[in-house]
């Protein structure tokens, strides 16, 4: 399968646009989901872990989920450089991995939704992990007009936060609100400044 990110993976953290927007819904995530005391973590679509990782200091475990070996690498290295235990990457698509049912309290996601094509089926994958009563809580662009990503394209151009808390609640999640959360500021093609407004989408596990 093609790496898309193959290109992308060894300079991804060098941008403070996404390390920005890592930190703002780490910092948003935590009054929603309460203390941390020995939370399991999955961060889905992890990327080089830049919001996974910020949940490490405080939880038992983070399982950090990617389909990219190219990122999968440059999270390797940070692991190592860091000297963290108490995380595992797993890399390969959810049907592939035998990740333990029912037992993450806490998943997050940043900004990989919109690269996957079939949401209601890897919403029901992620929603078989959460442990009973369960946080899920994901980040992601509103809808846009496409030019976030210039010339590539990808499944979705952003979302309707409604329309997605109903897709949600059809895969059996309580979605108990969404907010704006964050904009990122990047050019476009043109190299005109835009800003991308991101949602945050707080669920839990019915
Ligand atoms: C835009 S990047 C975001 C990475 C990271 N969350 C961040 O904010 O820096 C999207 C990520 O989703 C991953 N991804 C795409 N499809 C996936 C899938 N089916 N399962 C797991 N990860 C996937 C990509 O490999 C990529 O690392």
């Amino acid at each position: 399968m093609t790496d898309y990110f193959a290109e992308k993976a060894a300079a991804w953290d060098d941008n403070p646009v996404r390390v920005a927007v890592a930190r703002a819904f780490h910092k948003a995530v935590l009054p929603l989901v309460g203390p941390a005391a020995n939370r399991s973590v999955l961060d889905f679509g992890c990327g080089t872990g830049l919001l996974g990782l910020l949940f490490a200091e405080d939880a038992r475990s983070v399982d950090l989920v990617d389909t990219s070996p190219a990122m999968a690498k440059v999270l390797r290295g940070k692991i190592a450089a860091q000297g963290l235990a108490n995380v595992a990457v797993r890399l390969g698509e959810l049907s592939e991995l035998a990740l333990p049912e029912s037992s993450f309290d806490l998943v997050v996601s940043l900004n990989a939704l919109h690269h996957i094509t079939d949401i209601p089926t890897v919403l029901t994958q992620l929603r078989r992990l959460g442990s009973p009563g369960g946080h899920f809580v994901v980040a992601d662009l509103m809808a846009e007009d496409g030019s976030f990503h210039g010339a590539e394209t990808v499944p979705h151009n952003g979302f309707d936060p409604a329309a997605l808390s109903g897709q949600f609640q059809a895969a059996g999640f309580e979605v108990l609100g969404t907010c704006q959360h964050h904009t990122i500021r990047k050019p476009d093609a043109s190299g005109a400044l835009r800003d991308y407004p991101q949602f945050l989408l707080h669920a839990r596990k019915l």
